[in-house]
């Protein structure tokens, strides 16, 4: 597998350490997540090595290293959305959808997992499904916005 990222890592010029997230967003569009595979080849490839990719690649919410449901839920834990209300939306999404942060449903469809601070504060609380933001999440909204995905 590794030798697959090698072939997918030419599009970008070697030892170009700038290029590490267009790198890392490229192959989580392709693949939902970032396989550990992905970054032996990255590092050897920027040069950089691996445990440096992880540390850049955790401090960026978007970043996955385990594969996901086909939409995953990141719900927001800074303090803004907490005294907001992200705990309801935490516990009524796991309600919904009978998982817990870093756990994908039986079906494959749903993933979620606490993040901290998204970066839209004033938004809170706030829920992100496949990197898509949306503000002022309330329990009802949720149960709509489920509902709508799986239909979809
Ligand atoms: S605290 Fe939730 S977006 Fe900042």
């Amino acid at each position: 597998m590794e030798a697959d990222f090698n072939d997918f890592l030419k599009k970008y010029p070697a030892g170009r350490r700038e290029n590490l997230i267009p790198i890392l967003q490229d192959i989580q569009d392709t693949h939902g997540y970032i396989p550990e595979p992905a970054v032996a080849a990255i590092a050897e490839y920027l040069e950089i090595p691996a445990v440096k990719i992880f540390s850049v690649a955790t401090f960026y919410n978007e970043f996955r290293f385990n594969p996901g449901g086909k939409y995953h839920f990141q719900v927001c834990q800074g303090i803004g959305c907490q005294v907001d209300g992200s705990e309801r939306i935490r516990a009524e999404l796991s309600r919904l959808l009978e998982i817990r942060p870093g756990e994908i449903s039986g079906d494959g469809w749903f993933s979620m997992e606490w993040v901290p601070c998204l970066g839209v504060c004033q938004e809170a609380p706030v829920l992100s499904v496949n990197g898509e933001f949306y503000p002022k999440m309330t329990p009802s909204r949720l149960k709509e916005l489920i509902e709508k995905l799986r239909n979809h």
